[in-house]
């Protein structure tokens, strides 16, 4: 029973050799390597190549090296009864939870502003507000979400979070569905977007959702970067509609060089960091992920239909 293993923009053989440390009774092959597609039952991938988990007719599952899924769902040549998995736990959790603890704090210390003001030497004179008179709102209370709202609450922060269905988190004002967007989005003075990429969410981040905010919000963006219409956010932070933004995830990455996001006084962006795992961490989670599988259990499984 073989494992194929595929991570765009990384060298795939150590993912390949830790994956085979955490799972020593399959074998785990290269992508490249494959010389008989049909011993091929699972697929643990990052990115795989449009069209190409097609071409193993005995795939039982595919696992997504990430939390997301949208990479693999993309591919309309995906075999509809395969069963996809996400990485789930602590780990994921624990990285997203101090992303948005440390962005959420940047911002409400007007920390963007201050780094730019230094840049020419200009003393800001601001005074920070109490984190109980600050209005946070994050879009998606999922495992990331429902734990990323939990800690900035924590912090004493006026918090509020945003999901299709409705939720309850203990000290957090949660709204669902799109009749109740408007209402949460007026009240998040700083918006952190951790939706999943589907076609309902794709361009959510638009120029309607910017001018629904308080005027001056900041806005963190650790889900993907099609959930932004990359126009409307320069458009809102020229007004200062937005007063600043972070943003971890782009369409094109490595964010390309002469991409304006770089240079932009109000942008801090961030590489594609905020719940990032190393090979060791994540193919642990995939070995785990595969090993519950066989025994039936589906603790990450994506509805595919939904999209996440
Ligand atoms: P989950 O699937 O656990 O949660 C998704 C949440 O989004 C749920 O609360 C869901 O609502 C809500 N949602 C989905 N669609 C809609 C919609 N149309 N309207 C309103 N709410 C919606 O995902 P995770 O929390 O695990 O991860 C979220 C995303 O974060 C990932 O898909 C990935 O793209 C991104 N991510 C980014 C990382 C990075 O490093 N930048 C790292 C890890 C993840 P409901 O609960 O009602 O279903
Ligand atoms: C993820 C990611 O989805 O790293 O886990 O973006």
């Amino acid at each position: 029973m073989s494992v194929v293993v595929y991570v765009g923009g990384e060298d795939n053989e150590p993912w390949c050799r830790q994956l085979q440390q955490a799972l020593p009774e399959m074998s785990c092959r290269v992508w490249d390597a494959v010389e008989d597609a049909n011993e091929i039952r699972f697929a643990a991938v990052w990115q795989p190549p449009v069209g190409g988990l097609a071409q193993f007719p005995n795939l039982e599952c595919v696992i997504s090296f990430a939390a997301g899924v949208d990479h693999v769902l993309c591919d309309p040549e995906l075999p509809a009864s395969v069963p996809v998995l996400r990485l789930t736990g602590e780990l994921l959790r624990a990285r997203m939870r101090e992303y948005v603890v440390l962005h959420v704090l940047a911002l409400h210390r007007d920390s963007v502003s201050i780094l730019s003001h230094q840049r020419n030497q200009t003393w800001l004179d601001t005074v920070p507000l109490a984190a109980a008179d600050r209005r946070v709102g994050v879009l998606g209370l999922g495992e990331l979400g429902r734990d990323a709202v939990t800690a900035v609450a924590g912090l004493g922060f006026d918090v509020a979070g945003w999901s299709r269905s409705r939720k309850e988190v203990p000290g957090v004002a949660c709204f669902a569905g799109d009749d109740e967007l408007h209402q949460f989005l007026a009240r998040s003075e700083i918006l952190v977007n951790l939706l999943p990429l589907t076609p309902n969410t794709q361009a959510v981040c638009n120029s309607n959702l910017f001018a629904a905010l308080p005027e001056g919000a900041g806005f963190i963006n650790a889900g993907r970067g099609e959930h932004v219409v990359e126009a409307d956010l320069l458009a809102a932070l020229a007004t200062g509609q937005l007063a600043a933004a972070i943003l971890d995830a782009f369409p094109e990455e490595p964010l390309p060089a002469d991409h304006p996001f770089w240079s932009h006084p109000q942008i801090w962006v961030t590489p594609h960091v905020a719940a990032r795992l190393d090979a060791t961490d994540a193919t642990k989670l995939a070995a785990q992920a595969i090993r519950e599988f066989q025994r039936g259990e589906r603790p990450g499984l994506v509805d595919r239909a939904r999209g996440y």
